[in-house]
């Protein structure tokens, strides 16, 4: 087992950074992919992480051709023959995101059967909104031994109203109503710029779909899609987790392609905060001056407010930040598992409910701490750039599921970081 080893203290990172294509935007691009019966579509600007070796293999595992050059960051599908209808336990249990090749697959076969994705450690995460939506549009669903299995010859168009916009559930309607007869309406539906980008994806693909990145989304269904070429949008959690990183280390640091409008929500709490951001002609630059940050309220969202997958890494700012911040969490129930690592750290916190109260500006010490997901993976690296002394980040499989060889470009930024081989952790 690998670990993150990080001498903190004096950090101050500098410099630039290019990030990656999003993780959340080319997950369901690869499963939209097997929508096209006819011609091959190529992916380009695929970020390298586990996640997408993961939908790979479910892609495949529908009888799709998948080869990926990871040096070009090119994935080239060809889903131009009998696509099948099963994704299995063994890859949906490796990753809940793997559920949105329900809809893709429904409209493609007619059939689809889908593990269920079991619990996750920030939240229940039910799919509810996923199968009452295609249940709308003339699926049949029943779920019989860790298995959802839904059946619809022809899929209708129909108006759906989301009670909740969920990303996940947004992405498998818009799948699966490209080739369903007639209209569909998604109201309520999610906005992230991940939304955006499938949407004008599966446009390419020939499919008719408006309004995503809107609250109301129309698809109107068409005979069947084609293969495209498409470059996945750039990742803004990454590039936000770079802006947090330069901020808390009172650095200068331009984040490469980073695109200001999808980071809106997060620049405009660290201007609150005394941070200076501003946008660049090649993207946007943080600088920061410790002294000045001030303590700020923050409270996750869905796109546009604060973005859930930013909380973590924002907390680790917050332990900078004289005075009491507060972090409220509205997305998922149990997002709060970093900060009893950061406790470990000397972090005075305490978390009521979906509130976490963070007291900043006092002296954290390095400490063995364990990643308890993706983004708290993060959170705690940068945390362990300012605390003094050692930090050791272990249980990496998260951090490697959502970020391209993080320790590297935070030591091309002048962070003392290593990665090494350690024996002793159990998995
Ligand atoms: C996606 C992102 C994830 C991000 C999240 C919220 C991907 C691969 N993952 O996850 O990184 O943190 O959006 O921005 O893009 N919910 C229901 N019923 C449903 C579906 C969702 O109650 O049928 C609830 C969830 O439990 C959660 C909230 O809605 O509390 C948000 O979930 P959702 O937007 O669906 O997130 P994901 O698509 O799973």
């Amino acid at each position: 087992m690998e670990k993150i080893v990080v001498q903190g203290g004096d950090n101050r990172l500098v410099g630039s950074v290019t990030i990656e294509g999003a993780k959340n935007a080319v997950l369901p691009l690869l499963a939209a992919t097997i929508l096209a019966s006819k011609g091959k579509t190529v992916l380009q600007n695929v970020p390298i992480l586990s996640d997408v070796f993961t939908m790979n293999q479910v892609v495949r595992g529908l009888n799709a051709k998948v080869d990926f050059d990871e040096e070009a960051h090119v994935v080239e599908v060809d889903a131009t023959g009998d696509i099948t209808e099963e994704a299995p336990y063994k890859y949906v249990s490796k990753m809940r995101a793997s559920i949105v090749v329900l809809g893709p697959i429904l409209a493609r076969v007619g059939h689809a059967k889908v593990s269920m994705p079991g619990g996750c450690t920030i939240g229940s995460r039910p799919i509810d909104l996923h199968l009452k939506g295609l249940e709308a549009m003339g699926a049949k669903i029943t779920q019989t031994a860790g298995y959802i299995e839904a059946k619809a010859d022809h899929l209708h168009g129909a108006h759906i109203y989301m009670d909740f916009p969920s990303v996940g559930a947004t992405q498998n309607l818009m799948m699966a109503a490209t080739l369903a007869d007639g209209v569909t309406v998604i109201e309520n539906a999610a906005r992230e710029p991940e939304i955006v980008d499938l949407a004008i994806f599966l446009n390419e693909m020939g499919a008719k779909v408006k309004g995503a990145g809107t609250e109301t989304i129309t698809v109107t269904g068409v005979e069947n899609l084609h293969g495209t070429t498409h470059t996945v949008v750039q990742d803004r959690i990454e590039a936000g987790t770079f802006m947090v990183a330069a901020a808390m280390t009172g650095g200068d640091v331009l984040v490469r392609d980073a695109v200001w409008e999808h980071n809106r929500p997060l620049i405009s709490k660290l201007l609150e905060m005394g941070v200076e951001v501003t946008e660049e002609s090649e993207g946007i630059r943080v600088r920061s001056q410790l002294e000045n940050l001030k303590a700020v309220h923050v409270k996750t969202l869905p796109h546009p407010g604060f973005p859930t997958d930013m909380q973590a890494q924002f907390t680790a700012l917050m332990t900078v930040a004289k005075g009491e911040s507060t972090m409220v969490e509205t997305v998922f129930e149990n997002r709060f598992q970093h900060l009893e690592e950061m406790r470990r750290m000397g972090l005075h916190s305490e978390i009521i409910r979906d509130t976490a109260r963070i007291v900043g500006g006092q002296a954290l010490q390095g400490a063995e701490v364990l990643s308890t997901d993706l983004r708290a993976s993060a959170a705690l690296i940068l945390t362990g750039l300012v605390a003094q002394g050692e930090t050791v980040v272990g249980k990496l499989v998260h951090l490697d599921r959502g970020y391209y060889r993080f320790h590297e470009k935070l030591a091309q930024l002048g962070a003392k970081i290593q990665r090494i081989e350690a024996n002793d952790e159990e998995e």
